[in-house]
């Protein structure tokens, strides 16, 4: 069905008790697809909410709502407030129909118009009532305004001021949802003091304030920094807003850290101007011959028409073509996200503005490597008085690495010096060095010249090699992989030029990459196998050795070990007791299907795609009878070091969930009691009672914190019920 010049049927309203709930229906590490349920249908994020100014309406609510499926819009209450024949319609007919909007309506309340004019004659609980009484979906507290140039002691009276505002306004809001605009200037302690006593109000929607002035000096290094320091500190149950952000050009960056919402007026300021706005940032029409980009409003015109039109019809045109630009962008994102390629978009859009490229250079190795940053120079000083500061950083970086999924489908597109710090290449390494154990005393050997399937060109090799003494381990690109892991993603699907494998290794660097294996002190020999002819006498002579027998059971059984230590946690004597005498059905490739323990029960298949692992209903219970530590009654987040070896992660769901999850249905959010701290989105699971006892298995689609408060949604996707 085509919606143009025909009306797009209303939106169908949420079920009351599912009025500003936001659920997440797919997601790539923090950044998500989610559905926030209003009294005027659901919006679907991420997502733009034009703005529009009530008394300029460059294109009507209308048409947005028809023609490009516009779910949600925003307009300044304050505005309405101030213009009498604005307020007495929107009072007496609604904003709805003030506007002729059937979707969400969201509001803002004034704030900003007090940082560009001085000051606002509405109050604070005002504002708020009149905003409830013309019916809007989602209404805004009159914040204030924190500015790049204020002093710490002024930003933070501004904090304080809007969190004293906050219990006033949600007081007055009654059912209506409100926003909570997290202010705090450039300072990380007081935009995560905002966030952190913000969240813990009832406030529906998080929006990021006092970005505008940073957006306009393109200080997009500051930007990212404070939507780590805000967005890990707010509850991930509540959908993130962006004020006043609406150019393409940071919404990947801004969506991969977990934004759900954005608004602006660019699209109509712009189009004033003669702008244009694309994903590469913004050109002008008086500078053109071509359209940058062919949308649907400029096919029947081009830039030379459009230039010699009056004003008011050049503004139009424009200011269609820079929504429709902007609402491609989002729909970019929104398939990135679905893809599990957001960071690589993010990495290709950094190219396109040096500000985006220092901020996403910022974000993918500073972190990581230091705890102290310059830009914050009066933050760290005065922090650092405090006694705080150190490991600020590294603890946000930290939530957003674990919220990543890995391993996954498809391939790592290399794409230089970067790729190894992308963040789920970053958890996949993370993981890798805290769970896996070493199981052999001699020399490091490390293979190198080649790229996977290693088993192809050395399958047979492995086979003889396994009853060795020595540990091997692949040289690849994102650091060394173990040899029985070589069929994991992502080491395993790298795609690059052919020079990216032919490095020889550098040796300090290989130490280095040991010991976050805790391998120390060991001698290490490398041995080209890009060549195969006469490998395996080539390889034993290296090492000194006579050619062995081959044991393809013992390599598969050690394979199986090397798995359930790194992607189930699981203890390296437990993970070897299993395996130990297991036998194993092989794919028409000659790789494993499935292990059968020596008790003759199928317990694992391991996933031929990504190299990950899936339990069988035997698995499950075999991996719940090892379990030692006492089921989780809480749902604390830890980093992966903590809980070493203490096996699959554990949901405990309350008895109300009980019978539908032992039938195979799926856990959904809102009814668990607690989860291990290592709990992650795509892990392998096991669901139990509150009294431990075994209900389900399958994979959790979120993190601890998420199963903590999420209220809407599916938490666990389950394989299967046991009966
Ligand atoms: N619009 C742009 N920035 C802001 C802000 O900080 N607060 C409010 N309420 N609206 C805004």
């Amino acid at each position: 069905m085509k919606w143009g010049s025909t009306r797009r049927p209303d939106p169908k309203p949420a079920r009351e008790q599912d009025v500003g709930r936001f659920e997440i229906s797919k997601r790539d590490g923090q950044a998500r697809i989610g559905q926030l349920h209003t009294k005027h249908g659901v919006i679907e994020t991420p997502c733009l909410l034009p703005v529009i100014n009530p008394n300029i309406r460059t294109i009507e609510p209308r048409e947005m709502y028809d023609k490009y499926g516009i779910q949600a819009l925003i307009t300044n209450s304050y505005v309405i407030w101030k213009h009498e024949h604005l307020k007495s319609t929107a009072l007496e007919n609604g904003i709805h129909e003030l506007l002729d909007f059937p979707g969400a309506i969201m509001t803002d309340s004034g704030t900003f118009q007090s940082y560009v004019y001085g000051d606002v004659e509405v109050g604070v609980e005002e504002i708020v009532e009149f905003q409830r009484n013309i019916g809007v979906d989602i209404a805004t507290m009159l914040d204030v305004f924190t500015r790049p140039d204020m002093n710490f002691e002024e930003v933070s009276e501004a904090v304080e001021e809007t969190i004293k505002r906050a219990e006033v306004s949600l007081n007055v809001a009654g059912d209506t949802l409100l926003n909570g605009p997290i202010q705090g200037g450039i300072f990380p302690q007081l935009r995560s003091k905002s966030a952190s006593e913000m969240s813990a109000l009832d406030f529906c929607v998080y929006p990021l304030g006092g970005i505008v002035p940073i957006m306009e000096k393109q200080k997009y290094k500051d930007l990212a920094k404070i939507m780590l320091v805000c967005k890990s500190r707010l509850a991930p149950n509540k959908p993130v807003h962006m004020f006043g952000c609406g150019h393409p050009m940071l919404f990947p960056m801004l969506i991969a850290m977990g934004a759900d919402l954005f608004d602006s007026a660019a699209y109509a300021l712009f189009a004033r101007d003669g702008r244009l706005l694309t994903p590469w940032g913004t050109e002008k029409i008086d500078e053109i011959e071509e359209w940058p980009l062919f949308m649907p409003s400029v096919v029947d015109c081009t830039p030379n028409e459009v230039r010699e039109m009056n004003k008011i019809d050049r503004t139009a045109i424009l200011s269609r073509f820079n929504l429709e630009v902007t609402l491609q962008e989002l729909a970019h994102c929104r398939q990135a996200v679905r893809n599990g390629t957001i960071w690589r978009l993010v990495e290709r859009r950094s190219h396109q503005h040096p500000a985006l490229r220092e901020a996403f250079l910022w974000l993918v190795t500073e972190p990581a490597q230091t705890n102290m940053d310059p830009i914050f120079i009066d933050e760290i000083s005065s922090s650092m008085e405090r006694g705080e500061g150190r490991g600020r950083w590294e603890e946000n970086w930290d939530w957003l690495i674990n919220a990543q999924i890995t391993p996954r489908n498809g391939s790592e597109q290399w794409a230089g010096q970067d790729t190894i710090k992308r963040p789920h290449v970053e958890m996949a390494r993370r993981r890798l060095f805290a769970r896996w154990r070493s199981q052999k005393k001699g020399d490091v050997v490390i293979f190198h010249g080649t790229s996977a399937p290693w088993r192809t060109r050395i399958g047979e090799l492995m086979d003889r090699l396994v009853e060795t003494d020595f540990e091997f381990f692949l040289h690849t690109p994102l650091g060394l992989l173990p040899l029985g892991l070589e069929d994991l993603n992502p080491w395993a699907h790298i795609e690059g030029p052919e020079w990216i494998w032919n490095r020889k290794p550098d040796l300090s660097w290989c130490r280095q990459e040991l010991e976050r294996f805790n391998i120390d002190n060991r001698k290490i020999i490398t041995i080209d196998i890009s060549n195969t002819e006469d490998i395996h006498k080539r390889v034993f002579s290296e090492l000194d050795i006579g050619i062995q027998e081959a044991n393809q059971n013992l390599r598969f059984q050690q394979q199986i070990t090397d798995k359930l230590c790194v992607l189930g946690n699981v203890s390296l004597d437990d993970a070897i007791a299993i395996t130990e005498g297991s036998t194993f059905v092989k794919s028409r490739t000659g790789r494993i299907r499935n292990m059968i323990s020596k008790d003759g029960n199928h317990l694992f298949s391991p996933r031929l795609a990504e190299g990950g692992i899936s339990l069988t209903l035997d698995g499950a219970i075999w991996a719940h009878s090892i379990r030692k530590s006492p089921m989780p009654d809480s749902f604390t987040e830890m980093d992966l070091i903590s809980n070493v070896g203490e096996g699959f992660a554990v949901v405990v769901v309350n008895n109300d969930a009980e019978p539908f999850v032992k039938e195979g249905r799926n856990v959904m959010h809102g009814f668990i009691l607690g989860c291990d701290s290592w709990t992650r989105p795509s892990e392998n699971v096991l669901v139990v009672n509150s009294q431990g006892e075994l209900l389900a298995f399958g994979r959790s689609q979120a993190t601890a914190k998420e199963m903590e408060v999420m209220k809407k949604g599916i938490a666990v996707k389950v394989r299967q019920g046991c009966p």
